[in-house]
């Protein structure tokens, strides 16, 4: 089935990523996009979702891509989306999805079917080491959900003068 997708979409809890990784390793083809939504949470080691784990290649992103087969082309996106926005896209799904990678053709996949989102707007983030700084804006989304008692926070990107 892996084999087959043009799109993985990687979105487990990061103490999965590793396992998650090396069991898709012999499915996938060259050429073939796999999107990182994994982020590295405390909660791996039974800590806090306001807060991240260090990891050695820089963000999950980049250490899903060390580990993937030569020819797989890993974009970073969704990582600070709520689930329950993207769990009923009936509604319009009101945030940015930064999308960063360092293939342009796959990141230009995963920004327009981030733009079929309802509501989304799909903001390239440039290569896949911002996913360091992506990814720790979750834990900061994580931290005024609690705050605010909701679970729907999410990120506007102003300035931009882009519809989409
Ligand atoms: N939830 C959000 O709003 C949100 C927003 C942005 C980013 N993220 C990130 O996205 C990732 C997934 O978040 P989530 O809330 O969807 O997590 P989750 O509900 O705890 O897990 C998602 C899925 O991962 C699989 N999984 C869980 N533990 C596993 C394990 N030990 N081995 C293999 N697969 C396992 C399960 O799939 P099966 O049920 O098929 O087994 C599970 O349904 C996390 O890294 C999180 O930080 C989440």
């Amino acid at each position: 089935m892996a084999s087959k997708a043009d799109i993985l979409v990687v979105t487990v809890p990061f103490a999965a990523l590793p396992d998650t990784i090396k069991s898709l390793k012999s499915f996938i083809k060259p050429g073939q996009i796999v999107v990182n939504v994994t982020v590295p949470l405390e909660t791996a080691v039974g800590g806090s979702a306001t807060r991240t784990v260090g990891v050695w290649d820089g963000s999950a992103g980049e250490f899903a891509s060390r580990f993937l087969p030569k020819g797989a082309r890993l974009v970073s996106a969704f990582n600070n989306v709520s689930a329950e926005l993207l769990n009923d896209i009936s509604k319009q799904v009101d945030c940015d999805v930064l999308v960063c990678g360092d293939d342009a053709d796959a990141k230009k996949v995963v920004l327009d079917l981030a733009r079929a989102i309802p509501g989304v707007r799909g903001v390239d983030a440039g290569p896949l080491s911002n996913s360091r700084t992506i990814e720790q804006l979750t834990a900061l989304l994580v931290s005024l959900n609690i705050r605010y008692g909701v679970k729907t926070a999410g990120l506007r990107i102003t300035g931009l003068h882009s519809s989409t």
